[in-house]
């Protein structure tokens, strides 16, 4: 089986960056030297996906022309010589199908999912949330493919938290099935710590079946007023197998300014034109700080 759908949302408002998503979608700030949103569609690519469905809501824009041709930019780099920089300028704008839908209103994640249902039409789908960056990129999704094969059942991708950090997500409880595979038994969005009932918390990765759609729609509004996935995944339990997924290595939340900032860093470090000067730079600061204290 192949899944040949990926969902992206880019709908929220960014209100953890303001104020420069006042004018500029949360999306579209860089990493290095390409928005955050291109990580995931890129991820998605590796993974075989034949269409990628961008959830945006208004002010927005910026994401589908950055997805599109710019023929005077590509034509004055053309007549400059510029070949390395038109390549990648026209790479942004070829690399898959993508499909847009407006969230309309700003609901939560399980309703800004539904949205994509006609989009996705009736067969499993990957959802991806772009704040969500993973050090082994293309391995994630391959695996969750896998076990979706293997167990015939939904999938999430999780990573054990500290324990003051579970309120900020959906938290599993679980039965080990192998190694660094779990079934799950029941899932929670952002409990306190004392109710959490693991420290295994999802990542912004979700293998899908169609059924999820009809799940959100008899989901009422959760934590935070919300319509929550994490909700209306508990729901579908009761007709359909849930499993997560123990990915190995990093995860970096690109959606809080610390976590911005450290995979920028992880990045600019993989970069051979970048990473001699910044590493000499990291060392540097850190031992006047070191001497400062
Ligand atoms: C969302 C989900 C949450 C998940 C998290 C991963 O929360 O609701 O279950 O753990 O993404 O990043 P959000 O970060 O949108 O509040």
């Amino acid at each position: 089986m192949r899944i040949k759908k990926a969902v992206i949302t880019a709908a929220g408002w960014g209100t953890r960056f303001l104020p420069v998503t006042k004018s500029q979608p949360k999306e579209m700030l860089p990493l290095l030297n390409k928005p955050i949103i291109q990580y995931s569609v890129e991820e998605a690519i590796a993974c075989g996906i034949d269409l990628v469905v961008i959830i945006t809501s208004m002010g927005k824009r910026a994401i589908e022309d950055y997805f599109d041709h710019h023929f005077e930019l590509e034509s004055m780099l053309e007549r400059k010589g510029e070949t390395r920089l038109l390549e990648e300028v026209r790479r942004s704008s070829n690399m898959v199908d993508i499909g847009y839908i407006r969230q309309k209103e700003q609901l939560g994640l399980g309703h800004a999912v539904l949205t994509a249902k006609n989009m996705v039409g009736n067969e499993p789908f990957f959802l991806m949330l772009p704040d969500d960056l993973f050090e082994n990129r293309e391995l994630v999704l391959k695996e969750m493919m896998r076990i979706y094969e293997n167990y015939q059942g939904s999938v999430v991708a999780v990573k054990r938290v500290a324990e003051d950090e579970v309120n900020r997500y959906g938290i599993i409880e679980y039965k080990q099935v192998a190694d660094r595979i779990f079934k799950v038994i029941d899932l929670v969005e952002k409990p306190r710590s004392e109710d959490a009932p693991s420290d295994l918390a999802i990542m912004g990765r979700y293998l899908l079946p169609p059924e999820i759609f009809g799940a959100i729609q008899e989901t009422s509004p959760g934590r935070n007023g919300e319509i929550q996935l994490t909700d209306a995944l508990r729901r579908l339990l009761k007709q359909r197998p849930l499993y997560a997924y123990e990915f190995e290595g990093e995860r970096w939340d690109a959606g809080t300014l610390p976590g911005w900032l450290e995979v920028t860093i992880a990045l600019a470090l993989q970069e051979p034109e970048i990473a001699p000067r910044l590493r000499k730079y990291l060392h540097k600061i850190s031992s006047e700080t070191a001497s400062a204290v």
